[in-house]
């Protein structure tokens, strides 16, 4: 701990609510503890391009309350070469940033594993994506927010499904994951969940129209994770349309409106309580590890563990909405 006088702070990938309350805690666990803090914007592209300035406490007065980032966020493909990290790299021994902490999904803390590696820079990670796929935290920053950008939606669209007696498939995000789709579904009394986790065990638009949609209900809502695997909400609705024509169909994709929006207590919490913990770890003298909550404890997660593992679904969140959507 000692070498490290200097954390630097940026955001990186899709952004998720609560990134802000973050940046906040971060930076001032960081200065309470008596560490100087670069933010970096834009990602990884900051770091190459050198657009970094030190925050103090009032840079981040104001913010716990706002969706999206105050450092921008970006996708940066030359960051996935040796190349762009060694840039990056010679950004931060420029700038005197002795350590990195670095807010984003899966992709972003895999590149932050890398530099970490390449160059033996202490490096933290928070999992701020909404689409909860990191393994080793029960919750990501963001995911509870979209989870309730989800109820919103789909209450508003439940309306509508009823009067017309409507089947709708409710296109979801998740890249690959269906942790918004299961909870979500569940939340919203959907009747059923389409998510790429089971796609390959069984047919489950076959499972729907067996088990749910023929019971004798007013409307139906599907909840359909995006993903190549699932082929997404259009897909479903055009089988349906070809192979159930009786029934009438709709689709709403709710796209980015689940990224933006006031993250909700939970994920002002939880960013708020690992901002803090990211520097308490560095403290320790912790490196390449992410922080997760698990039980409602801290916990930290090596990098290699947190991205390389698949997060699994808990089958019993399946059986729940089962039950219920009878
Ligand atoms: P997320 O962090 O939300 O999963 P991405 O997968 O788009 O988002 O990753 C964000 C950024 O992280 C990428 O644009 C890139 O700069 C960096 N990144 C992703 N994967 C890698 C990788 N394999 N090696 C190095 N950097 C990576
Ligand atoms: O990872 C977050 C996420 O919102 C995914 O759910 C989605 O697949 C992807 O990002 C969309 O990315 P983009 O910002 O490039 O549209």
């Amino acid at each position: 701990m000692a070498s490290i006088k200097c954390v630097g702070i940026l955001t990186s990938g899709g952004d998720a609510p609560g990134m802000n309350a973050a940046i906040r805690a971060v930076t001032r666990a960081a200065i309470y503890n008596g560490l100087k803090v670069k933010g970096i914007y834009r990602g990884y592209k900051g770091l190459i391009t050198g657009e970094i300035q030190e925050f103090k406490t009032q840079n981040v007065s104001n913010i716990i309350q706002l969706g999206g980032t105050i450092l921008k966020t970006a996708r940066c493909a030359e960051f996935k070469t040796p190349e762009g990290r060694q840039i990056a790299h010679e950004t931060m021994v420029r700038e005197g940033i002795d350590a990195l902490i670095v807010i984003g999904g899966d992709g972003s803390l895999t590149g932050a594993r890398l530099l970490a590696e390449e160059y033996d820079v202490p490096c933290i990670g928070l999992p701020g994506t909404i689409d909860n796929d990191l393994y080793g935290t029960d919750t990501t920053i963001g995911y509870d927010t979209a989870l309730n950008t989800i109820l919103d939606a789909v209450d508003k669209i439940r309306d509508t499904a009823t009067s017309h007696e409507r089947l709708f498939f409710v296109e979801v995000m998740g890249r690959d994951a269906g942790f918004l789709a299961l909870n979500g579904a569940i939340a919203a009394g959907a009747e059923a969940a389409i998510i790429p986790e089971f796609n390959t065990e069984v047919d489950q638009l076959e499972e729907f129209i067996k088990n749910g949609f023929r019971k004798s209900k007013s409307s139906s809502i599907v909840l359909v994770a995006e993903s190549e695997i699932t082929g997404g909400a259009m897909h479903y609705a055009e089988r349906v349309k070809n192979e159930y024509p009786q029934y009438d169909v709709r689709v709403t994709i709710l796209g980015h409106l689940q990224r933006g929006g006031r993250p909700t207590a939970h994920d002002r919490i939880i960013a708020s309580r690992m901002g803090v913990a990211s520097i308490q770890a560095l403290m320790e003298c912790q490196r390449n590890v992410m922080i997760g909550i698990e039980n409602d404890k801290i916990v930290y997660v090596p990098f290699a563990k947190a991205i390389k593992n698949d997060k699994p679904i808990d089958r019993e969140l399946v059986n729940v909405l089962n039950e219920l959507s009878i």
